[in-house]
């Protein structure tokens, strides 16, 4: 595969990505009317769509001589079969993106590039469909809603039964998809540590506009049915002989109750320090939880952080940052970071200059800005594609299995 043509085709076909994008849907749709229904129903959704498949596919191009492509392409197809992505699929999507990149180079389209993007395609799609083939996981797993926690008009906790167990690690989230949103997929962490009886739970945060969380925390109630798909995710427990803090902004709280529940299976010797930030008092949904967790165990220190009552949310984040550099240590921790992708991404760049050393300060990826093209959180695929490589936690490794 010639992937120095590729790249600097690419390059060509990227100044005219929006172009290209429309073009590859407007291709796809007409050309194949089933395909349609596969992908998610509102015009605004589509906008997201038209940026979000083809502009994976293209970095995914891009990214043609990374090692870690592998092992994220074998999961991406296995992940496909939930979106009911067929090996005719694939064909349909391979003929459209070439009729694209074509309509997209202009006289850059010459037949030696023609051929490398062809090969290229021909290669992810194969080791999409064998990684979707070879998985031993179900396409998706449905799950029965057994109870819902409402905490004010903003939070919900769904605790989930699924159809069979769903293996994942404390730390992991899935991606979710009801059935009053069809073919809309969101990602939430899982909340607890995986249980006897394989129940789950989903802590979510009311997004105002949002199409999946409004339904899942004000609509959605027992007895009804959602569908997730496979765990993902590399944020998981170190159990190394390092202490430990958490820092959870908001439902960002989920994973670090997950990792939490783990750590009291097995108490570690080391201390653990844990944040918790919320926007105001009420947001605090599980304080009992924590305030009895901590009387319990006294390797466990917590700090609660909200903004003053009638202070703005922004707040809270400089409180943080007054705790947190009051807090020494930073070089011995690992740190598990989680919230919304502007607070992950504030408190990192604080805890590095604290002295946290990088590769010990663990979040999941933390999105583009928004810009034209990115108008809203991207998907944890394109999460992976848009990280640069030098964050990668676990450069060419495989994202932990349970
Ligand atoms: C790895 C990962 C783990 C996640 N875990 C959780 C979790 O445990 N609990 C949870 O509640 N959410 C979690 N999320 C966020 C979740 O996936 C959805 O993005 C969120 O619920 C909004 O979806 P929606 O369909 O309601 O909104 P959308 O329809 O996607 O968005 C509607 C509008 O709201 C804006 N918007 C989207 N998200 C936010 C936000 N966070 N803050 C402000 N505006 C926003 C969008 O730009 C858009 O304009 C996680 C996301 C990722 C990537
Ligand atoms: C080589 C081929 C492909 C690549 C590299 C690719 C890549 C991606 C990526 C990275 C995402 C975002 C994942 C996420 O956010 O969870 C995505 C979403 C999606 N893909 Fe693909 N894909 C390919 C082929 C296909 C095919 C053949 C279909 C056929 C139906 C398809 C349908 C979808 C759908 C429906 C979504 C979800 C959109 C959404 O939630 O908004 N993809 N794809």
């Amino acid at each position: 595969m010639d992937v120095t043509i590729l790249k600097s085709s690419f390059a060509v076909v990227e100044r005219r990505a929006e172009h290209a994008a429309k073009f590859f849907y407007t291709h796809l749709f007409w050309h194949n009317p089933g395909i349609r229904e596969l992908f998610p129903p509102a015009t605004e959704d589509m906008e997201r769509q038209r940026d979000r498949l083809f502009a994976a596919l293209t970095h995914v191009i891009a990214r043609l001589d990374d090692e870690a492509l592998l092992p994220y392409l074998r999961d991406l197809g296995r992940d496909h079969r939930k979106f009911l992505a067929g090996p005719e699929h694939y064909a349909a999507v391979g003929t459209s993106l070439l009729a694209a990149l074509a309509a997209a180079s202009g006289p850059a389209w010459t037949p030696p590039v023609e051929r490398a993007w062809a090969e290229a395609y021909r290669f992810i799609a194969d080791v999409m469909t064998s990684g979707a083939a070879a998985s031993e996981d179900p396409p998706w797993w449905d799950a029965e809603v057994v109870r819902h926690l409402r905490y004010g008009q903003d939070i919900g906790v769904l605790t989930l039964r699924p159809h069979i167990p769903l293996p994942y690690l404390p730390g992991q989230y899935v991606s979710v998809s009801s059935a009053r949103v069809p073919a809309t997929w969101r990602t939430y962490s899982l909340g607890n540590a995986p249980r006897a009886d394989h129940t789950l739970d989903l802590h979510v945060s009311r997004i105002e506009g949002g199409r999946l969380s409004g339904v899942l925390v004000r609509d959605t109630g027992p007895g009804e049915s959602l569908r997730l798909g496979a765990a993902g995710g590399r944020v998981a427990l170190r159990r190394a002989d390092r202490p430990a803090t958490f820092i959870a902004a908001g439902t960002g709280w989920a994973p670090v109750r997950a990792m939490l529940e783990q750590l009291l299976a097995h108490p570690p010797d080391q201390g653990v320090r844990l944040f918790v930030v919320a926007r105001d008092a009420a947001h605090l949904y599980d304080r009992p939880l924590i305030d009895a967790c901590a009387a319990a165990h006294r390797w466990l220190a917590v700090t609660y952080i909200t903004p003053a009552p009638g202070r703005r949310r922004e707040e809270a984040t400089d409180r943080l940052a007054t705790a947190l550099g009051t807090r020494g240590l930073w070089p011995d921790q690992d740190v598990y970071l989680s919230g919304p992708p502007p607070f992950v991404e504030r408190t990192a760049a604080l805890l590095a200059e604290l002295g946290a050393v990088p590769d010990r300060v663990h979040h999941d990826a933390v999105p583009a800005p928004p810009g034209p093209g990115t108008p809203r959180p991207l998907g944890f695929g394109e999460w992976f594609l848009n990280r640069p490589a030098p964050h990668w936690h676990n450069p060419g490794g495989r994202a932990p299995r349970p």
